[in-house]
């Protein structure tokens, strides 16, 4: 049975020198929905966060992160003590080799040399054991497919696919579609829904998966 929730949520933030950075869109309300969820409904809950604008939940231990390292460091330590990490951070793929001092408006190389972060969600799928994972698919084509993918080969319990599209952002709306697949290969499509809404929806999944 599970009782205690591991949520990351939020942006990362990759340093390119001392005074830039590279990130992307997500302003983490679907993380603190579901952080919020789980703790009305009485588990223990840990939220490791990107930079966000948002206060930590109330009775939410908050753990505040930047980048991914940091954010797998975080998640690494605080999973061992979880029956359940819910995933919904967007981690950046990549970080700087270097970033040391700051580039000059006239350095001759403005190319920046990115690396390969880790995949914090694939490393806790691998070595969950019984505890369950979730993870989130942000897909801008194949939506079915390459969800399914990543449900199977990150060994997940749930996997959350959202379709990116020109119209549309998930990013900051309130309401948002998603598509969610479990283990079993059951499929739910919610359809214009506030994220607090399918928060709930993911908790009652995860809670069931849990069992
Ligand atoms: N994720 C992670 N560590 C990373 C990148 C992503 O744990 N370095 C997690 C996200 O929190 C999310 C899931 O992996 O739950 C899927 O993220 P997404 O960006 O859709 O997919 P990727 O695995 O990065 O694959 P791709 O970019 O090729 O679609």
């Amino acid at each position: 049975m599970i009782k205690s929730v591991l949520v990351t949520a939020g942006p990362t933030r990759e340093r390119i020198d001392p005074v830039r950075f590279i990130s992307n869109y997500s302003t983490g309300t679907f993380g603190y929905a579901i952080a919020s969820e789980a703790r009305r409904r009485g588990y223990s809950v840990v939220l490791i966060s990107g930079p966000v604008q948002l206060r930590g939940p109330r009775g939410v231990r908050t753990i505040r992160v930047e980048s991914a390292l940091e954010m797998a460091r975080a998640v690494k330590k605080e999973f061992k003590k979880s029956d359940c990490l819910i995933m919904a951070a967007a981690v950046s793929d990549w970080r700087a080799r270097e970033a040391g001092s700051k580039i000059k408006r006239c350095s001759a190389n403005r190319c920046i040399e990115l690396i390969e972060n880790p995949d914090i969600l694939n490393s806790a799928g691998r070595s969950k054991g019984r505890r369950i994972v979730a993870g989130f698919a942000l897909e801008t084509g194949d939506l079915e497919k390459n969800a399914l993918k990543k449900l199977k080969e990150k060994r997940l319990d749930l996997v959350i696919a959202n379709r990116l599209s020109k119209k549309k952002t998930v990013f900051g709306n309130a309401r948002t579609d998603v598509t969610i697949f479990d283990r079993y290969g059951n499929k739910t499509v919610v359809r214009n829904m506030p994220k607090s809404g399918i928060a709930k929806i993911i908790l009652d999944k995860v809670s069931e998966l849990g069992i």
